[in-house]
C-alpha cells in the first residue's frame, strides 16, 4: 500500500483514536483570560474563587483541572461575550494579511452508543431557536442561491447548510452554524471595519479559501464568510477542496510521519490501559448499555456523550440503568490527563511538526511573498477539524492552549511598521487571544526586547530552519526518510 493511500486510514484511525476534547491547563490558564486590551495580564479579571489559589504550592496542591468546566468550554455554546484580540497593534502598524484556520462548529456525533436512542437534536435552522444570531435568516436565504459560486468538484455537490430533522452523523448543527456566524462577525469587526482589510470593491483574487469535503468544514466556512463579508457576490467566492484532513496537499508521502503517529498510538494505548478507573468505568458503562466493553470502547461514548452534554439532553438509558455524568467526567478527566503525558512524551509534537508542514510552510510564504511586495491573498480561510489545529498548536509550540473546541479559530496575522524601517510582524490569536509570545519561536523574543509584536523573520526561521533542527534534519524530504527508528 502506498502511504499516500496509507494516510486516509492513518487518520481515520487516529480521529478515533484521539480523544475529543482534551486540553491541557495551568494555574494561569484556569479561567478562560477575557482581557480587555487595555488590561495587562498581571490585571486578568479572574473570580475570587480562583483568586485564592495565586500561589498555590505546585508540588503539595497539583492542579486537578474540573472535567465539567472544561467540557463546558468544549462546547463553546454562543451568548458569552468575546472580547477579541484580533487586529490589535500599537497605532504605527498596518495590517497587511490575515489567514484563518478554524475547527468546524457543534456537529452531531460521528458514532452512536450501541443499542442506546440517538440524541435528539434538530439540525433544521431555526432563526427563532436557541441559540441563534442576527444574521442566521439571511445566511439561510443566501445559501440557497449561491448556483454562480466555483467551488471544486465534491464541495459543490454538498449542501450548503445543514437541514435534518433528525441530525445525520456528523453533521453540523445550528449551534455550529451560530459558532461561525459570530466568528465572521468577529473578523468583520476587527479586520474589515476597523483596519479596512478589503475595500468595498474587493477582488477574488485577494482571497484564499479552503475546505476539506465535509459538509461541516463547508458549511462552517460559509458561516464564517457570510458574515464576515455578508452578502458576498456568490461569483467571487471559490473554494478549494483539501482531501488530506492535515492539508499536506501534493507533500503527503512522509514515512516517519506515520510512525510517529503509531508510536503516538502505542502511548495513548498503554496510558489508557494504566487508569484502573477508566477502565471499571468502561466496564460499567458496556455493562448499562449490554454489549461487551470492547464494542462500547469503540463506539467512542465520548464523542456521544459529549454531544448530550452539549446540548443538554440526559444520557441514554436502558433497563439496566442510564450513562451518569460521573461516567462522564470519568472518561473526561482521562482525555485532560492523557493530552499533559501526550506533551510530555514529544511523540505528538515531532508527528505534528511533520503533519502540519506543508501547511505552516504555506501560511509563512504566503507572509513572505506579500512581504516582498509581491501578489498573495490578503484573507485566507482554512476551515478544518480538531485533527487539522491541534497538530498546528503543537507544532508551533503553543503546549499550554487547549484543545480545539466547536468553531475554534487560529489567526495568523501579518503587519508592517510604517515608519523609515518598514518592517514585518506577525500575531497568532487563538480563540481571540493574543498568544504570539508562547509560540517556540517568538518565546525568546519578548524575554529580550520590548517589541509589542514578533518579527516575521522569527516565524520564516522556524519554518526554514526551526523545524528541520527539531527533528535532527536539513529539510522536510530528509526529516520524512530519515531511518533514526
Ligand atoms: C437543561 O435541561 C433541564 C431539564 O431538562 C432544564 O431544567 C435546564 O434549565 C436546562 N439547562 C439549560 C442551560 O438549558
Ligand atoms: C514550502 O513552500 C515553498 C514556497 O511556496 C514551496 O516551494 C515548497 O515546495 C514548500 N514545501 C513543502 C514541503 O510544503
Ligand atoms: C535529535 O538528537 C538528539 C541528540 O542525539 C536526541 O536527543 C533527540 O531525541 C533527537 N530528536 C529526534 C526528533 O530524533
Amino acid at each position: 500500500m502506498s502511504s499516500s493511500r496509507l494516510l486516509p486510514l492513518l487518520l481515520l484511525v487516529v480521529s478515533r483514536w484521539l480523544p475529543v476534547g482534551m486540553q491541557l491547563k495551568t494555574q494561569a490558564n484556569l479561567l478562560p483570560v477575557r482581557l480587555l486590551p487595555a488590561v495587562s495580564e498581571s490585571e486578568e479579571v479572574l473570580p475570587a474563587k480562583s483568586r485564592k489559589r495565586i500561589m498555590p504550592d505546585l508540588l503539595t496542591e497539583p492542579s486537578a483541572p474540573d472535567p465539567l468546566y472544561e467540557a463546558n468550554l468544549y462546547c463553546n455554546i454562543p451568548g458569552v461575550a468575546e472580547h477579541s484580540m484580533e487586529g490589535h497593534a500599537p497605532p504605527n502598524f498596518k495590517l497587511l494579511s490575515v489567514q484563518v484556520m478554524i475547527r468546524h462548529g457543534d456537529r452531531y456525533p460521528l458514532y452512536a452508543i450501541p443499542k442506546t436512542k440517538r440524541p435528539d437534536i434538530n439540525c433544521v435552522l431555526d432563526p427563532v431557536r436557541n441559540p441563534s444570531h442576527p444574521n442566521l435568516a439571511n445566511f439561510i436565504s443566501h445559501m440557497t442561491k449561491g448556483s454562480g459560486s466555483q467551488m471544486d468538484g465534491t464541495l459543490s455537490s454538498l449542501p450548503r447548510f445543514p437541514s435534518h430533522s433528525l441530525c445525520e452523523m456528523g453533521e453540523l448543527t445550528q449551534t455550529g452554524v451560530v459558532q461561525h456566524l459570530y466568528n465572521g462577525q468577529i473578523l468583520r469587526e476587527n479586520y474589515l471595519k476597523k483596519h479596512k482589510l478589503l475595500s468595498n470593491d474587493w477582488t477574488a483574487k485577494q482571497l484564499y479559501i479552503e475546505s476539506t469535503g465535509k459538509s461541516r468544514t463547508l458549511q462552517s466556512g460559509l458561516a464564517l464568510l457570510y458574515s464576515f463579508l455578508p452578502g458576498f457576490d456568490w461569483k467571487k467566492i471559490s473554494i478549494r477542496h483539501q482531501w488530506s484532513s492535515i492539508f499536506c496537499s501534493s507533500h503527503c508521502d512522509c514515512p516517519l510521519r506515520n510512525h510517529y503517529l503509531e508510536e503516538e498510538q502505542r502511548r495513548q494505548y498503554s496510558y489508557r490501559i494504566k487508569n484502573v478507573q477508566l477502565e471499571k468505568t468502561y466496564v460499567d458503562m458496556a455493562k448499562v448499555v449490554g454489549v461487551p466493553t470492547r464494542l462500547l470502547r469503540a463506539s467512542n461514548p465520548i464523542d456521544s456523550l459529549l454531544c448530550h452534554f452539549c446540548h443538554n439532553v440526559t444520557f441514554p438509558c436502558s433497563k439496566n440503568g442510564c450513562i451518569d455524568i460521573e461516567h462522564f467526567k470519568v472518561i473526561k478527566a482521562h482525555q485532560i490527563e492523557d493530552e499533559r503525558e501526550r506533551h510530555e512524551k514529544q511523540l505528538y509534537y515531532k508527528y505534528a511538526l511533520l503533519a502540519t508542514y506543508p501547511l505552516i510552510n504555506q501560511t509563512v510564504s504566503r507572509m513572505q511573498r506579500m512581504s516582498e511586495g509581491k501578489k498573495a491573498e490578503v484573507f485566507a480561510l482554512y476551515s478544518a477539524h480538531d485533527v487539522t489545529l491541534s497538530p498546528v498548536l503543537s507544532a508551533i509550540g503553543l503546549t499550554e492552549a487547549r484543545f480545539p473546541r466547536f468553531g475554534a479559530r487560529l489567526v495568523f496575522e501579518l503587519w508592517q511598521k510604517t515608519d523609515q524601517e518598514k518592517e514585518h510582524y506577525v500575531r497568532i490569536l487563538y480563540n481571540g487571544e493574543d498568544v504570539t509570545f508562547q509560540t517556540s519561536f517568538c518565546r525568546e523574543h519578548e524575554r529580550r526586547s520590548n517589541q509589542p509584536l514578533c518579527p516575521l523573520s522569527k516565524f520564516v526561521n522556524f519554518v526554514k530552519k526551526g523545524v528541520f533542527s527539531a527533528l535532527n534534519s536539513t529539510s522536510y524530504y530528509d526529516a520524512c526518510h530519515q531511518r533514526s527508528f
